[in-house]
């Protein structure tokens, strides 16, 4: 066992070219050329720069835990910076999620979200970084529910004597800002029962219930948390999560998204898409601002920094990670994810095509019942 480490994962859409689709090179290099001041300055260990759509994402490692405000304050220059950068360039939606001038300490609130886990580095640690674009964090309840739940996803539950004890989530309730932590195998149906509502519950940790493990998932949730009692939370989530040795198997757990689930967001926030699991470079809104993409990345965490595909001596922040999903065998899951995206797309404005009313980031309809209310006749 090793050091204390902390991965934090801090992302946000600050602009595009051409619309809603991909941060210009510009800004990933002014992200790139602050972190590494960062590293330089003592405050972080090691990052990675990358992006899914139109966000961007800073992956970084330190040991200063959670919610540090250093580090917090890092990635807010960051995209500070590259905000700069998008604005002289007239990029689409410059800055769109540093909705405030004024850095309070914590990008939690702010606009950014932020997937962060600390815990004692094992002998080898694989790490595995989702990036979701236009959708919700409660579309990552199914697939987690799968991976620590589902023994006929994680054969691991039943032949791996330490995955056998079971897990714990811990499953916010955003509409009234509350928090439960749960256990399965043994309230497996409770968990489902709760979680199958997304527009309410969304699941932020998985915790191993061998006492030396601590935390094998994380989900960001912040917007969900700043909204409460009214859910306005299609923010692009990222989760991370740790792998192997009495965790789930790195394939147990990229296996769910073969299954092109329908999940909230896509266009203008407001219409049910089939999730299409691709790389980082397939991740342009490509088809009615979407269909909403899922990107994963792996890396080693090794004595607190990433280990890619580079020789272990590079630079900090120059990393390779195995891009997952840019895979041929995912060919499969994107021809399907197409064809659901197609169907459903034929609903044009009518559910499921679109979210049910309180869901819907863009609606007319208050001004338009408005206008109609004299003519509301009372039926006979
Ligand atoms: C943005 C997104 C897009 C926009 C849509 C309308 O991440 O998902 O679908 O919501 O392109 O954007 P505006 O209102 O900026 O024209
Ligand atoms: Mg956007
Ligand atoms: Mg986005």
């Amino acid at each position: 066992m090793g050091d204390r480490v902390t991965v934090s994962v801090i992302k946000a859409d600050i602009g595009s070219v051409a619309g809603h689709s991909r941060p210009h090179p510009k800004m990933m290099t002014k992200c790139a050329d602050i972190l590494r001041d960062g590293v330089k300055g003592g405050t972080i260990d090691d990052f990675y720069v990358t992006r899914v759509g139109d966000d961007v994402n800073l992956y970084m490692t330190h040991s200063r835990g959670e919610n540090d405000k250093t580090v917090h304050g890092l990635a807010w220059e960051a995209f500070q910076s590259a905000t700069k950068e998008a604005k002289q360039m007239k990029l689409y939606a410059a800055g769109q999620d540093i909705l405030t001038d004024a850095f309070s300490g914590n990008v939690r609130g702010a606009g950014p979200g932020a997937a962060e886990i600390e815990f004692t580095e094992r002998g080898s640690e694989p790490l595995l970084f989702f990036m979701a674009d236009k959708t919700e964090p409660s579309s990552f309840s199914l697939p987690l529910t799968r991976i620590f739940m589902d023994p006929f996803t994680t054969t691991g539950l039943v032949i791996d004597p330490r995955a056998h004890l079971g897990f714990k989530f811990e499953i916010v309730d955003v509409c009234d800002s509350k928090k439960i932590v749960m256990c399965a195998p043994e309230e497996s149906y409770d968990i489902l029962s709760i979680l199958g509502d997304t527009t309410r519950y969304a699941i932020k940790r998985v915790m191993s219930r061998i006492d030396n493990i601590g935390v094998a998932a994380v989900v960001s949730t912040e917007k969900l948390n700043l909204a409460a009692g009214k859910y306005v939370g299609k923010d692009d989530p990222v989760m991370v999560v740790r792998c192997q040795s009495g965790l789930p198997a790195v394939g147990e757990v990229l296996q769910p998204f073969m299954f092109p689930q329908l999940v909230a967001g896509w266009m203008r926030g407001s219409h049910h898409g089939a999730w299409y699991p691709c790389s980082v470079e397939d991740s342009d809104p490509s088809y009615f601002d979407g269909p909403p993409r899922i990107v994963c990345l792996g890396f080693q965490i090794s004595n607190g920094k990433f280990q890619g595909l580079e020789d272990p001596e590079s630079p900090p922040g120059i990393h390779t990670p195995i891009d997952y999903f840019a895979g041929s065998v995912w060919n499969e899951a994107r021809r399907r994810a197409t064809k659901v995206s197609i169907y459903i797309r034929g609903h044009g404005p009518f559910m499921p095509g679109i979210l049910s009313p309180e869901e819907m980031e863009y609606t007319t309809r208050p001004s338009v019942l408005g206008k109609l209310k004299e003519r509301m006749e009372d039926i006979e």
